[in-house]
């Protein structure tokens, strides 16, 4: 049932091609120039008129709602906020019916989202869900909704519903520019098109980084801490590279924005520290090399996740895991792969129960 895979995780893992394909099995209609989504479409206009969005969900599927906001923000200029479910349900928000809310969990079961949900309903919001599991109750309590249809994820640590969960929200905020005027038919049709070829390029990170990552993992089985830094789309990509490996390797782990760097956990660099840094060439590339810049006078070990051909970066890092190049927007689909093969084989080779790390469940039922 694993199919030949050691763990469900890396078998998870590389179905990413499958399962992201299946997510826009469908829906995205490139040659026709059109997205299709019942969910979307039949409530085109409440969504389009919403003041804001606010985005709820838990742990990965957080992570997810935070790319989820700078595409929605960008594509379709709809306001948008992401809270975590726990903190959001016990705050009293400010929710109205003209609100949408956005629901995102895998399992569809997770009891802090469930009553986040439950609230704002209450509060006359439309509820909208993306879940991985048919027929779960978030998807059922729900107003309308897309499946990611990433298929059973069994591995404790989210992976291929991650990135499927980064795939509808794309699709979503592409069809909501698109129908709001936002959006260019041509840039439409350009991002699409790039949506399109997604399966294919995860592919082919996981043929380009399978072996590097696995190579790279052994010099880090000893690591305590570990610093994973990106900006613009791809920082809560590192909240969530950093999430994979404290779940599963139990090495501690922070994500962090990498201009906040300087306010802070800069002063943990020396040359025991570990820090991945997601530098693709679209999305303040620039500024990112002064980051990095700041990082190698103080000796950080620097594990640099960038595009094919970098020079910049690579030529400052101690390893170097290279992805080939996408819209900044989907970079942390393609660039999340490696950062779960990373976690994965550290994890590995400290011996750990990657596919049920201690203490967590696949879903949490009870908050
Ligand atoms: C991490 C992980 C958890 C879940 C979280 C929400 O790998 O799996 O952080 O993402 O418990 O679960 P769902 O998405 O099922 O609501």
């Amino acid at each position: 049932e694993k199919g030949g895979y050691e763990h469900f995780m890396l078998k998870e893992i590389f179905e990413q091609p499958k399962s992201i394909h299946d997510t826009l099995r469908g829906r995205l209609l490139v040659n026709e120039g059109i997205i299709k989504m019942a969910g979307i479409w039949d409530h085109l206009e409440r969504i389009n008129q919403a003041q804001k969005i606010t985005i709820i969900a838990c742990g990965t599927s957080w992570h997810a709602g935070l790319i989820g906001e700078y595409l929605i923000e960008e594509f379709a200029r709809i306001p948008v906020e992401v809270e975590y479910a726990s903190e959001f349900r016990y705050r009293n928000p400010i929710i109205t019916d003209k609100d949408i809310v956005i629901a995102i969990s895998q399992s569809g079961e997770t009891a802090d989202t469930m009553a986040a949900i439950k609230m704002a309903k209450e509060k006359g919001a439309f509820i909208y869900g993306i879940c991985n599991v048919v027929d779960s109750s978030i998807a059922r309590i729900t107003d309308a909704g897309s499946y990611t249809h990433a298929g059973p994820e069994i591995g404790v640590a989210s992976t291929k519903a991650f990135t499927s969960q980064l795939t509808i929200l794309s699709l979503i905020a592409l069809k909501l520019g698109k129908h709001n005027g936002n959006l260019s038919n041509q840039e439409f049709m350009r991002l699409i098109t790039e949506l399109d070829a997604l399966p294919k390029k995860v592919e082919e990170v996981l043929e380009s980084t399978h072996e590097i990552t696995k190579e790279i993992a052994k010099h880090f089985v000893d690591a305590q801490n570990f610093l994973y830094l990106g900006r613009g789309y791809n920082f809560p990509a590192a909240l969530e590279g950093a999430l994979k490996l404290k779940e599963i390797s139990y090495i501690h782990a922070e994500g962090y924005p990498a201009a906040e760097m300087k306010h802070g956990p800069i002063a943990l660099i020396d040359e025991n520290m570990p820090i991945v840094i997601i530098a693709p060439r679209q999305g303040h590339y620039d500024k990112i090399v002064s980051n990095v810049q700041e990082i190698k006078a103080r000796k950080g070990k620097i594990i640099a996740v960038v595009n094919s051909g970098d020079t910049q970066v690579a030529s400052m890092a101690d390893y170097v895991i290279e992805f080939p190049e996408t819209s900044e927007c989907f970079s942390p689909i393609l660039a999340s792969v490696p950062l779960q093969l990373l976690a994965y084989y550290v994890a590995v080779y400290r011996g750990a129960n990657v596919d049920q790390p201690r203490n967590l469940a696949k879903s949490v039922t009870v908050e």
